[in-house]
């Protein structure tokens, strides 16, 4: 079974939505440990209620080099074979990019290479172009860049508010994410 490791700092539905499909049986894959930057996240509180693995590390005024040591202690300890980043807010080090070269997903509320970066959904609704939608990619040490695995399209409507497109591309990220988990576990070297 493939063991994941999660990193979120918030609301951690799209951490929720890999849970689920993994407990529907759609994803061979187990929740090994979720770890949040920001210790009062609403993500950890699903980790708690079912009774997964979960650490609030507080990462406000560590230095990200140091922060990440320390995550990658947790993950190696947890014997992750994946690190999904799941609205985790925070760049990552080279050093810990090269701890799980090639095992790192993020998912990103935009079809990459458009709209790298913050606010991917206000990026795309201020652009005005007529389609968006989500990515879910390999990290390596760009901004948003690294090898796409899955894109899901989500058209942009005329009456459509920010939040409103937002919320339509959330509903995509949560089937696309664990397909293209799906897809990542696949390629993996058989051990
Ligand atoms: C999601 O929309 C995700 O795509 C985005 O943060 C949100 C997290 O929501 N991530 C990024 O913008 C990363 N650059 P969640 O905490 O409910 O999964």
């Amino acid at each position: 079974m493939t063991r994941l490791g999660i990193l979120i700092s918030g609301r951690g539905s799209n951490f929720q939505a890999i849970h689920q499909a993994i407990e529907r049986g759609e994803l061979a894959a187990e929740i090994a440990c979720v770890i949040s930057n920001v210790p009062d996240a609403a993500g950890l509180g699903y980790a708690q209620t079912y009774g997964l693995p979960a650490h609030a590390l507080d990462s406000k005024g560590i230095k990200r080099a140091d922060f990440d040591t320390r995550l990658i202690g947790i993950l190696h300890d947890a014997k992750v074979d994946l690190v999904c980043l799941a609205g985790y807010m925070r760049l990552l080090s080279p050093h810990f990019i090269q701890a799980f070269a090639g095992r790192i997903l993020n998912i990103h509320p935009s079809l990459l290479p458009a709209f790298p970066g913050l606010d991917a959904q206000s990026q795309a609704f201020a652009a005005r172009v007529k389609t968006t939608g989500c990515t879910v990619h390999f990290v390596d040490e760009g901004l948003d860049t690294g090898p796409v695995i899955a894109q899901a399209q989500v058209p942009v409507l005329p009456a459509d508010t920010v939040e409103s497109l937002s919320a339509r591309i959330l509903q995509q990220e949560h089937l696309l994410y664990p397909r293209a988990l799906a897809m990542a576990i696949a390629a993996l070297p058989k051990s």
